[in-house]
C-alpha cells in the first residue's frame, strides 16, 4: 500500500511537491489544502485529487495522511505543523525558511517530538545527492582531517537563502555552530526586522574548533568551502566541485568526484530530500538525525542568521549558540513570509492548472 499524502499550500513549490508524491511508486496525492480557490480547484483537477479543503483544518479534520508536505508562506507554517502533529500525523515536512521567531519554531519541533512524528525540511540543497555523497567522503576520512572552512556570499537574503549556507556547511563539516560574531552592512538594513539586502562579514565557531570565516563578497565561491591539506570541496549552489592533490606549481587540482546519480533525477535535490523523508519514515522516528534535511537543520539555520543580524546589530559581540533568548526573529521578505498573492506576484490560474508552473 502507498503512503498517503496531503498537501497544505499548493502554490508553485506545492505544485513541484505533487508532482513528486503523484508518480513515486512508494506514495499517493490524496488531499490538498490550499487557501486560493481557484487554484485549489485547478490543482484538484491536475492531479486527480477529490479531497480539497480551504486550510489545514479542514482538512485534517477530515483525513489523517501518512504524509504532510506543509508548503506555505513562513508566516502560516507553525499552525499547520503542529496542526498535523496533533492530528497524528506519522511525517510531517516543511521548506525554508521554517519561520521568523525562534521559539515559534522551538514549538514545531517540539510538537513533532512529543506527537512521534518524523520533521522533515524540504527543498534545500543539502539534500542533493552529490552533496551528501561529498559529506559522506569528507566524513569517512578518505580526504584526511578537515583543517578549515569558509561561507561565501551571506548577503542579501541571510535566512531566506542563506539558511542554504548554514545547511551544507553543518553537513560538510560534521559540526555545530557554537558562536556567531557578525557585520551588518548597510545599517539601514540592520534596523529592519526583515533579511533583505543585508550583508554579513564575520566569523562562525564551530563545535569542532574550527573557525570559519563568512564573507559577504563572492571571494570567487558563493557558497561554501571545507578543505583538509590536499582536498578541497567547493559547494556554489550546484554540485560540488572536489580539489585533490596539485600541480608543479602548488595549486589545487580539480578531480572527477565520480559521483553516483539519483535515482530520480527529474526532481533534483526536492527528490532526494523526500526519499531521505520516506527512508526514515520506514526506519523509524529514532532515525530522523539521519534525514537528508529535518526540521532541526531548517531551526539551526534559522538561529545562525538570527544571531548573525543580532551580533552585528550590538557592535559584532560573539554570540553563543543556543540562542538563550528564544523571542529573538529574523523575518525573510515579503514574498517568502506572505506568499506571492500577498506580494504582488501571484501564480495565475493557468500557470497552476499546467505541467510547467512558473
Ligand atoms: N526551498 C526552495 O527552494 C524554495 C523555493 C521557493 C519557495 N520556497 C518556500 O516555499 C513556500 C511556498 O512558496 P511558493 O513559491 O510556493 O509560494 P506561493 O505564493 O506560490 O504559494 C503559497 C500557496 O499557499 C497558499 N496559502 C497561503 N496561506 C495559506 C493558508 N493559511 N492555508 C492554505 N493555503 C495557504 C497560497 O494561496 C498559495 O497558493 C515558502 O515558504 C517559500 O519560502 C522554498
Amino acid at each position: 500500500m502507498p503512503l498517503t499524502v496531503g498537501i497544505i499550500g499548493c502554490g508553485r513549490m506545492g505544485q513541484l511537491y505533487a508532482e513528486a508524491y503523484n508518480t513515486l511508486p512508494e506514495t499517493e496525492l490524496v488531499a490538498i489544502a490550499e487557501m486560493n480557490p481557484e487554484r485549489l480547484r485547478v490543482v484538484g483537477e491536475r492531479f486527480g485529487v477529490d479531497a480539497l479543503f480551504a486550510d489545514a483544518r479542514q482538512m485534517l479534520d477530515t483525513v489523517t495522511p501518512d504524509i504532510v508536505a506543509v508548503v506555505l508562506p513562513g508566516k502560516y507554517i507553525k499552525d499547520a505543523v503542529i496542526a498535523a502533529a496533533e492530528a497524528g500525523v506519522g511525517g510531517i515536512s516543511t521548506d525554508k525558511p521554517i519561520g521568523a521567531v525562534l521559539s515559534d519554531v522551538d514549538e514545531m519541533v517540539d510538537a513533532c517530538a512529543q506527537a512521534g512524528a518524523v520533521f522533515a525540511g524540504g527543498n534545500l540543497q543539502r539534500a542533493m545527492t552529490e552533496v551528501q555523497q561529498a559529506a559522506a567522503r569528507l566524513k569517512s576520512g578518505e580526504f584526511g582531517p578537515i583543517l578549515g572552512a569558509s561561507v561565501h556570499r551571506f548577503g542579501s537574503e541571510i535566512s531566506g537563502g542563506g539558511c542554504q549556507h548554514i545547511a551544507v556547511l553543518r553537513l560538510l563539516t560534521g559540526a555545530e555552530v557554537t558562536e556567531v560574531t557578525a557585520w551588518g552592512d548597510p545599517p539601514e538594513a540592520l534596523e529592519q526586522e526583515d533579511d533583505e539586502g543585508l550583508q554579513i562579514n564575520g566569523q562562525f565557531r564551530l563545535s569542532s574548533g574550527l573557525v570559519c570565516p563568512v564573507f559577504t563578497d563572492e571571494t570567487p565561491c558563493r557558497g561554501v568551502e571545507v578543505w583538509t591539506q590536499d582536498t578541497l570541496v567547493r559547494w556554489d549552489w550546484d554540485v560540488p566541485q572536489i580539489f585533490r592533490g596539485f600541480d608543479a606549481q602548488g595549486r589545487r587540482q580539480p578531480i572527477d568526484p565520480q559521483y553516483e546519480p539519483a535515482e530520480y533525477p527529474q526532481y533534483g535535490y526536492l527528490g532526494t530530500s523526500i526519499q531521505s523523508f520516506l527512508r526514515i519514515l520506514a526506519q523509524g522516528v529514532e532515525h530522523e538525525d539521519e534525514l537528508f534535511v529535518s526540521g532541526h537543520d531548517l531551526l539551526k539555520s534559522l538561529e545562525v542568521a538570527v544571531a548573525a543580524k543580532h551580533s552585528a546589530l550590538r557592535g559584532s559581540v560573539p554570540l553563543s549558540l543556543p540562542l538563550e533568548d528564544r523571542s529573538l526573529a529574523l523575518y525573510p521578505r515579503a514574498y517568502r513570509w506572505l506568499g506571492g498573492d500577498a506580494s504582488g506576484v501571484p501564480q495565475s490560474t493557468e500557470e497552476a492548472a499546467s505541467n510547467s508552473p512558473s
